[in-house]
């Protein structure tokens, strides 16, 4: 079933891009996309028929072919809680960055479901990069982190803000090194964690405890338990925002466990989006990478405004308009946006 599905892709995202040239007959086209994806095995799609009926359930073989619930957990919570403690700790605390302004926190807040809510974050010196701060929610589920995938994983990508000159600042893996050392607390800590090596407290561990930390921030939902049959877990908005989100094709690109995050795609498939960033391009080189970025994760997207890459999109509404545009070549109206934003805001973390 995974196979076909990537299979699918392949040829929906193929068919897409094909389709950005020639803009007549686009309705005809998407219909024809959805006929391949589903195989014919779809009822209510031709036409999409199924959305004015009332009749607004995915069949359980199309759901399971797009979306998989959240894992319960993808660390050894108990194993690991030295370990997981100690990158708690690091993520929390701005003594990792140049003046003791900055921590990991500062752009991914905890209690802000990981982000900063800002367009791009100021850094220790008060500079901001070009781009919009992603949650750290889920993202140790992504193929890869950041905007561009240049990272492999969440052990990796912590080691990258700590030395970045507008983030925080400091000027060496040995900088951090000493400073750490220099902590009682942490002296402790980390002999705590990493209970079999000498040295202990060394750059590359810090990123690992961080990691650890980072894989404990997983957010099940109320879309988790309908994947798992609950029926009720979704009003009827919800559901026909998710019937729409499937046939619109937002899934061929969302979709899996987060939603995204497991594949790269250019922003402006159909309709050329302006941005001066390059995206992929600058980590292959490779032509066809310009503009392609790594498909966000839409779980808690309801809270992580503003949208994009470069942060401006202030509204999830202008957000859900503009992919539609987009990626899709569609115009949408207030109907969709509605039921569709119903259904993303299945996927913020359940209790809030
Ligand atoms: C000054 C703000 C700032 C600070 C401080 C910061 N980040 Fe980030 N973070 C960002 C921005 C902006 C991006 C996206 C950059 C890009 O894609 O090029 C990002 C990307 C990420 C990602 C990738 C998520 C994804 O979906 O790809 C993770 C994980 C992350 N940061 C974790 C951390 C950790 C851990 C720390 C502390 C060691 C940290 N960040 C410090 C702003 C910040
Ligand atoms: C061809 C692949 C593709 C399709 C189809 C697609 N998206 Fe996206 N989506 C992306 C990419 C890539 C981005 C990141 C764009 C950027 O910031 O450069 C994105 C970003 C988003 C964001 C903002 C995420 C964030 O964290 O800022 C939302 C919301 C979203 N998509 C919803 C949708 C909806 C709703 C649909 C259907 C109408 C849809 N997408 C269709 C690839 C796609």
């Amino acid at each position: 079933m995974k196979i076909l599905l990537f299979l699918a892709l392949i040829v929906s995202s193929y068919s897409y891009a094909q389709s950005g040239h020639d803009h007549q007959g686009e309705s005809q086209k998407k219909d024809d996309q959805h006929g391949n994806m589903h195989g014919g095995d779809h009822h209510g799609m031709g036409g999409m028929h199924g959305m004015h009926g009332g009749h607004h359930k995915l069949d359980k073989t199309t759901l399971k072919q797009f979306f998989e619930p959240l894992p319960a957990s993808i660390i050894d919570e108990k194993k690991n809680a030295a370990l997981i403690a100690l990158g708690k700790k690091l993520y929390l605390d701005p003594r990792l960055s140049i003046n003791d302004t900055i921590s990991c926190n500062s752009c991914h807040q905890l209690t802000n479901y990981g982000v900063d809510s800002q367009p791009t974050s100021p850094g220790h010196d008060g500079k901001r990069g070009g781009r919009n701060s992603p949650t750290t929610f889920n993202a140790a589920l992504h193929i890869a982190q950041f905007w561009d995938g240049r990272a492999k994983d969440v052990e990796e990508q912590a080691l990258g803000p700590i030395l970045n000159p507008i983030e925080m600042g400091m000027p060496s893996e040995a900088a951090v090194v000493d400073k750490l050392k220099k902590i009682d607390e942490y002296k402790t800590m980390f002999a705590e964690a990493f209970k079999d090596e000498k040295d202990p407290i060394q750059y590359k561990n810090v990123g690992k405890a961080i990691g650890a930390f980072e894989r404990t921030l997983l957010t099940p939902s109320r879309f988790d338990d309908y994947l798992k049959g609950d029926e009720n877990a979704l009003n009827d908005a919800e559901k026909r925002g998710l019937q729409k989100f499937v046939h619109m094709g937002c899934a061929n690109c969302h979709n899996g466990v987060v939603l995204g995050g497991n594949s790269y795609k250019k922003i402006g498939l159909v309709e050329p989006y302006k941005t001066s960033d390059v995206g992929r391009f600058a980590v292959t080189g490779l032509e066809t990478d310009k503009y392609v970025f790594k498909v966000p994760s839409l779980r808690n997207i309801a809270k992580t405004g503003p949208y994009f890459h470069d942060g401006s999109v202030k509204t999830l509404d202008e957000a859900i308009e503009e992919m539609a545009e987009h990626q899709l070549g569609r115009k949408v109206g207030p109907g969709f946006i509605e039921d569709v934003k119903a259904f993303l805001g299945s996927l913020t973390a359940k209790g809030n």
